[in-house]
């Protein structure tokens, strides 16, 4: 009776320590939680991840695209995977044997974990992806990772400007970042990392952390090798307890002159239609604002050259001196870009969010959406997600449109881009 026992092989499922910039997206996109974290690494649970594929094509870096083949009885622990600095090495004699499990087979086929009898195929990688995981079909080809923790580019810095009034809180900062003659070629809605200098308590190296780029393709300045990122000052966490952010600390003391390490480009899927009669349908909160300034100087820029698409922006803050780049966003021509701001703190006034300006604007709201080439931007807060979708949804309603079989085609063609925090 001695017969063979059956050795299970695993694909197991890690995440690239290296690359990883802790952006959380992973964590957040999984739909059963096998994603964890501590302030070192991202890492995946072995006995949880079904390899649904959800959280794939959401990262910005492909730090989560990694897998080894390991007998089953010794995948890697939670706790292995939290002190890794890299990911171990494939052993050869299991390599190409693994597989990724019974409960993930109908997910890594294209439907989601729990409906592998279903013959509808998931929409955009996931059911429980509420945005695009695929860009817009016209978008330029990005370039990703071109430098890593190891190998950073040095940046010298030619601009530091706070852009928020000087007698608020928000003391917001338009960082100008020049690479000389090293490439770096990027596109409006990618991020980069910055690598803070110093160490943590237990003298680990900082991690990178990731900035949207809010100027465009061809330089902060035209024809400069140059961008610019919108960085808030971060003094207190989300429960209002005082703390120095690391790194936009760093950042926003930078003087001109003054060199920084930085990894990237990051993102394929937030980018920017290139087609002339696009429409960009843009909303944000703070310094999600960054994007939606590269993407409309992008359009500025074009529009000389015969760009046609229209350009709406809502834009929220908690009052118009903490608004980022307000004034120069007012001068810009209302044939170009129609303009809604939303206060949420001005001193006499009722709260105003970007989905309460979304609704006073309907229509115009409601005839974008008719539209075929109609892209959608939502960067910032995480909380107006829920909002901004719950407003699109009743947009649509009132304007006799399926929003359910609307947004599914939105994600699947690239059309709807989320990009919260
Ligand atoms: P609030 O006054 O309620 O905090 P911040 O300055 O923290 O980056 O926030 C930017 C703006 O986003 C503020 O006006 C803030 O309002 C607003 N905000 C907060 N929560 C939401 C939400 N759930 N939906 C839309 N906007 C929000």
């Amino acid at each position: 009776m001695n017969g063979p026992v059956p050795v299970e092989v695993l694909k197991q499922h890690l995440i690239d320590p290296e690359i990883c910039i802790r952006c959380n997206t992973c964590e957040e996109t999984c739909p059963i939680d096998a994603i964890t974290h501590d302030e070192n690494n991202y890492v995946v649970r072995a006995d949880t991840c079904n390899g649904c594929m959800a959280c794939i094509s959401p990262c910005p870096t492909g730090a989560i695209d990694n897998w080894r083949d390991v007998l089953k009885a010794e995948s890697y622990s939670v706790d292995a995977q939290l002190t890794w600095d890299e990911l171990p090495v494939q052993d050869d004699a299991l390599a190409g044997q693994g597989a990724i499990g019974e409960a993930a087979e109908g997910a890594a086929a294209g439907t989601t974990a729990g409906d592998a009898e279903s013959a509808e195929p998931a929409i955009g990688g996931s059911d429980l992806v509420r945005g695009s995981v695929v860009p817009p079909w016209s978008a330029a080809k990005p370039y990703v990772n071109l430098y890593n923790h190891k190998a950073p580019v040095q940046a010298t810095v030619v601009g530091n400007y706070r852009v928020t009034d000087a007698s608020t809180e928000s003391d917001i900062h338009h960082i100008v970042l020049d690479f000389g003659k090293q490439p770096f070629p990027v596109l409006e809605g990618q991020s980069i990392g910055i690598i803070p200098p110093g160490t943590t308590a237990d003298g680990r190296a900082h991690h990178a952390r990731q900035y949207s780029i809010a100027s465009p393709r061809d330089g902060e300045r035209a024809g400069y090798n140059n961008l610019a990122l919108t960085v808030k000052r971060v003094t207190k966490d989300h429960h209002e307890q005082a703390v120095g952010g690391v790194c936009s600390n760093y950042l926003c003391d930078l003087k001109k002159g003054d060199v920084v390490n930085v990894m990237g480009p990051f993102g394929s899927t937030f980018l920017m239609p290139n087609h002339a009669d696009s429409h960009l349908l843009m909303i944000c909160t703070g310094t999600g604002a960054a994007p939606m300034r590269a993407m409309t100087e992008y359009r500025r820029r074009r529009r000389l050259k015969g760009a046609t698409g229209k350009l709406m922006l809502f834009f929220g803050a908690r009052t118009q001196g903490e608004l980022p780049y307000f004034g120069p966003l007012l001068n810009l021509p209302k044939d170009f870009i129609d303009t809604n701001l939303a206060f949420s703190r001005t001193p006499g006034q009722a709260k105003r969010y970007v989905q309460d300006a979304m609704r006073e604007r309907a229509t115009d709201v409601a005839a974008l959406l008719r539209h075929e080439h109609t892209y959608i931007y939502v960067c910032g807060l995480k909380g107006m997600e829920d909002g901004v979708l719950q407003a699109l949804q009743a947009i649509a309603g009132e304007a006799g449109l399926d929003w359910q079989a609307l947004w599914q085609r939105m994600k699947t063609e690239g059309r709807l881009h989320l990009e919260t925090y």
